[in-house]
């Protein structure tokens, strides 16, 4: 389809500095948990962004002296020659196809710990790390703060060599060191590079010199500056869109050739869809443009091709950046110029991409299961090979694992007849995306069955609850020699998770509910309620809000220290609890369920076992969830039936096999279709390894 000519305005080319970018869709950094450790991965995962039409590809933060690492997480690394050829790949890669590459150089001071290099850590000014690393860094002397300049020089020459075309100075989330020198709360200095605010860009002011002097003839410099620093009260001197935010821009204002504005730190910088809408971040970035003259690119998890046109309409941004919506949809700049906005795989902000590198390990995506297996399993977001087997294949159920499943595999031209017991299909994202915040989540289930009604081999049946004779029988009726059982799971009633492993003692004075009772509208038939948080990621958090709004009084309780702990990975634990508080939830952590007795809930702290008794009428357990695998495992035991129907292969996917995240449900779901009739030789590593060469 030709493009919708209200976009045009998107594909016009920006001249950035000496180098021109063919349209305005920016990927701005982000880190994948690739970076110089599967440097293929990495350049497969870039290059794919390319050809999805991002006009500028850019790296993730890439560190530039062992002075300053990352490790254990996985980042960019350019400390010497050596480690030019990984990201020569990215470059070709990204060359190959029209775009820009960009790279983020930088030295994060104190912030990064050096576990790897053990070389003292140095900071803008002597002081504590912000995580509880046993660790405090030197104040830098005037030869630290020339080192620096002269590493960040060479890495900016070596970049130029490389072939990118942007070369950054990073000045932003307040872990890069020019972002220390700048802010009062971290520089205490009384040198030249302290005091006033003049004094406390020089820093920045001399990197970017620097780097336009080394390079600036060939290559573009941007620079990324965070306006505001959001939960910086303004007493204690951070930077602040209104104030010295404003001011930094106002000073350097034509100096680098691109500014990339955010806002810090990086949980609010990548806010979760929980807390943050669409383009949430331009209250604090608007002004740029009216200060500088030099392109602006902003982010703000952009999906909408409207909303990105107003925002360069309106003069906000020259440049649409994105991170996360790259991720979800790496070919959605493509999509928007061929008129396939049905096509587009939006975002649903729920940040288990970062959760990808907080726990060190190659990016997932809950919405494009391809994200992180580009390289290592060949997987294209758009591609999937003809399949050559033309079984028909039978899915029962229609959550995450049974739509993708059912969607990649009719992709793959196979005959697919999904049933589902409920009266819609998504399973557990239908009925999760009604709880508070979470309402983004549907686009899981919308993204697929847009694509479905595409695809007339594959057909969906709902209000279908099959037993196991139904299900042989129905196969029969459609010579499908495939069953694929994707049922889902359901919350247990009885308190076993992670502290119980039995149930909770419980005389029935009581009432045990779970968050499925809750989804399906069975409320507490009393007030006063018990939250039992032993899952840790986002459900106990909701459920709690979602009850405290209908008027109940809430407590809710988790053996773990912080509430909703598993969220530290996804940016959102220091939200989520700021909610709760503000909401009244009552909070007490570091405590397991010990019995219920006569009405009241005994709880036992997890360190001193000491008892704790609270009055409830309601538990609500959050705890482990149980597959429903009763049909597999009825069909699993009945080999002769399932012969008798022509059956040849049964499986079980997604959280009716191990009860996981949804991005694990979708990835499993896809994974199912790609190796459909390509099984994989028994004990093959099913996947390409990158080996460190010896
Ligand atoms: C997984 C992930 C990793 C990121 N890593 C970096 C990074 O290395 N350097 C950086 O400047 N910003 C990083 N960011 C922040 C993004 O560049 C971006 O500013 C933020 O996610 C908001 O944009 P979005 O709403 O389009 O995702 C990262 C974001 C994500 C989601
Ligand atoms: S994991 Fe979630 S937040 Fe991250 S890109 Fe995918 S859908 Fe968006």
């Amino acid at each position: 389809m030709p493009r919708d000519p209200r976009y045009d305005i998107l594909f016009e080319p920006v001249k950035i500095g000496p180098v021109t970018t063919r349209n305005r869709f920016y990927q701005v950094p982000h880190c994948n948990g690739m970076g110089h450790v599967y440097p293929h991965g990495e350049a497969r995962q870039r290059a794919i962004k390319a050809e999805g039409g991002w006009g500028v590809v850019s790296t993730q933060e890439v560190e530039i002296h062992p002075s300053s690492e990352w490790s254990p997480y996985i980042e960019g690394r350019l400390w010497d020659d050596g480690d030019m050829k990984n990201l020569q790949l990215m470059v070709d890669a990204v060359h190959h196809h029209g775009s820009l590459a960009a790279i983020e150089i930088t030295h994060n001071g104190h912030a990064s710990g050096n576990l790897y290099s053990r070389m003292p850590a140095m900071g803008v000014s002597a002081m504590m790390f912000d995580t509880y690393e046993p660790v405090q860094a030197y104040a830098m002397r005037k030869r630290d703060i020339a080192n620096v300049r002269r590493w960040h020089r060479k890495a900016a020459v070596r970049a130029r060599d490389i072939g990118f075309d942007i070369i950054y100075v990073y000045a932003a989330h307040d872990i890069s060191l020019p972002f220390h020198f700048i802010s009062r709360r971290r520089n205490q200095r009384t040198d030249e590079y302290g005091g006033s605010l003049e004094n406390r860009v020089r820093f920045l002011r001399e990197l970017l010199t620097d780097t336009k002097d080394a390079v600036g003839d060939q290559c573009a410099v941007a620079l990324r500056f965070a306006v505001e620093e959001v939960d910086d009260a303004h007493e204690l001197g951070g930077v602040h869109a209104h104030a010295e935010g404003r001011e930094v821009v106002e000073m350097l204002a034509e100096l680098p050739d691109l500014w990339d504005v955010n806002i810090s730190d990086w949980s609010h910088d990548s806010i979760s869809a929980r807390f943050g809408e669409e383009g949430a971040q331009e209250k604090y970035i608007a002004f740029v443009k009216q200060v500088t003259g030099k392109p602006v690119v902003g982010v703000g998890r952009f999906t909408s091709p409207d909303a990105m046109v107003a925002q360069i309409k309106r003069g906000v941004l020259d440049l649409i950046g994105a991170a996360r919506p790259s991720i979800a949809d790496p070919f959605l700049p493509s999509k928007i110029e061929n008129g396939q906005l049905d096509d587009i795989r939006e975002c649903i902000g729920c940040n288990i991409c970062v959760s990808g590198d907080m726990t060190v390990r190659p990016m997932r995506c809950t919405q494009n299961p391809t994200m992180g297996e580009e390289h290592r399993r060949d997987w294209h977001p758009e591609k999937i090979p003809t399949a050559v087997d033309d079984t028909a294949i039978l899915i029962v159920g229609g959550g995450p694992a049974g739509l993708e499943a059912a969607m990649s595999l009719g992709r793959r031209g196979c005959r697919v007849t999904l049933a589902e017991a409920a009266a819609q299909l998504g399973g557990r994202v239908y009925h999760e995306s009604k709880l508070p915040g979470l309402a983004t989540w549907q686009r899981v289930v919308d993204y697929r069955l847009a694509q479905l009604q595409k695809l007339t081999q594959v057909q969906t049946f709902t209000h279908s609850e099959l037993d196991a004779a139904q299900v042989l029988d129905f196969a029969k009726e459609l010579n499908a020699a495939q069953i694929v059982i994707a049922t889902g799971a359901r919350w247990d009633r009885f308190g076993i998770g992670r502290a119980h492993r039995t149930p909770v003692p419980n005389d029935g004075s009581v009432q045990f509910i779970t968050p499925d009772d809750i989804m399906s509208g069975e409320y507490p038939h009393a007030d006063n309620i018990i939250v039992y948080d032993d899952d840790h990621y986002y459900m106990g958090g909701v459920i709690a809000e979602k009850l405290v709004v209908a008027g109940k009084r809430v407590t809710l309780v988790t053996p773990a220290a912080d509430v909703s702990a598993w969220t530290h990975n996804t940016l959102e634990q220091n939200h989520i609890e700021h909610h709760l508080r503000k909401l009244g939830v009552g909070l007490i952590e570091k405590h397991k369920l010990d019995h219920v007795s006569a009405g009241r809930v005994a709880l036992r702290h997890t360190s001193s076992d000491a008892l704790r008794v609270l009055e409830a009428d309601s538990v609500i357990m959050v705890t482990a969830r149980r597959p429903c695998e009763s049909l597999y495992l009825e069909l699993d035991a009945a080999p002769d039936k399932m012969n008798e129907a022509g059956i040849r292969n049964l499986s079980r996917i997604g959280d009716c096999l191990a009860p996981a995240t949804i991005a694990a449900a979708i990835y499993e779901g896809h994974r199912f279709a790609r190796e459909f009739g390509n099984e994989l030789a028994e004990d093959a590593v099913p996947f390409k390894r990158e080996y460190v060469a010896v």
